[in-house]
């Protein structure tokens, strides 16, 4: 995922406001409709031998979802303060709309599906240790948005990938195909926001905020162990995976002008040491 024009330029602080009001005016006219918008009629429709790993990776999905919306109504004060801009809130505020509506859609699509509360309290204590890890202690502000940065492209990865397999649920493709609309928006949020935060932080906030990245990537990757069975169950490709997705964090990174700081082999090796 790249981000869109509407990203690139960071100048003024007046600039800044523009682009927080632009990609809240996007979100404002790209909205869509979890009921009336997905084709409900069609009800799941998922190949016998791969619905028990579908839903438990669903339900994962669903649940980090939940937990990235119940951080960023955690954090969204904290940001708009930390950066004193008013403007932060308002599009803090669609985004936190955007998450309401991938967990109530996801929820939605599990319960058509028969397939909710699949998760086991293992697996739900590591994504409420993710979203702990993400918003608490030194520097939560920025601790919080580098480490969306990897969840959205994480999760990104997870929807394009599943939507290209040969036998994909249409009903969830459909799905999968509104929430990724909304998160290549979060994205370029991301591209916005983070150079800034980095660039203002000293040299003992950078090194604990790489630290704890590094930390949050490994409980991240002990959850995708856990997942890993039911990944290959249903076709994806999991070199696949962590290649596309080091290389998409890699470009972002440079993108942003925040390579010297995220190494996207780092986050690699530490996948390696557990997937
Ligand atoms: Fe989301
Ligand atoms: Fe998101």
């Amino acid at each position: 995922m790249r981000r869109s024009p509407a990203a690139v330029s960071l100048g003024e602080s007046e600039e800044r406001r523009g682009l927080y009001r632009e990609l809240f005016r996007q979100q404002s006219d790209r909205t869509w409709n979890a009921d009336r918008d997905v084709d409900w009629s069609l009800g799941p429709n998922i190949p016998a031998e791969k619905r028990e790993p579908w839903l438990k990776l669903v339900n994962v999905f669903y649940g980090l979802e939940y937990m990235g919306l119940d951080t960023i109504q955690v954090m969204m004060s904290k940001a708009t303060h930390q950066l004193r801009d008013p403007n932060l809130n308002l599009y803090l505020a669609a985004q936190c709309q955007d998450e309401a509506r991938h967990a109530y859609v996801l929820d939605k699509y599990l319960e058509a599906a028969g397939g909710k509360g699949m998760l086991s309290g293992l697996e739900s204590g590591l994504i409420d240790k993710f979203g702990t890890m993400a918003s608490f202690g030194f520097f939560r502000v920025e601790n919080w948005l580098t480490s969306t940065l990897f969840s959205e492209n994480f999760a990104a990865l997870f929807l394009q990938m599943s939507r290209n397999l040969p036998d994909m649920d249409p009903l969830a493709a459909d799905i999968f195909r509104l929430i990724l609309r909304d998160e290549v928006r979060h994205v370029n949020f991301l591209h916005t926001v983070l150079p800034i935060l980095i660039g203002n932080l000293s040299r003992v906030g950078r090194i604990y905020l790489w630290q704890s990245q590094l930390l949050i990537i490994s409980a991240v990757s002990v959850g995708m162990r856990r997942a890993k069975p039911h990944a290959i169950a249903i076709g994806l490709d999991i070199d696949e995976f962590k290649d596309t997705l080091t290389d998409n964090l890699d470009a972002q990174f440079r993108d942003a002008g925040i390579s010297e700081f995220l190494q996207a082999s780092s986050y690699r090796r530490v996948m390696d040491r557990f997937i």
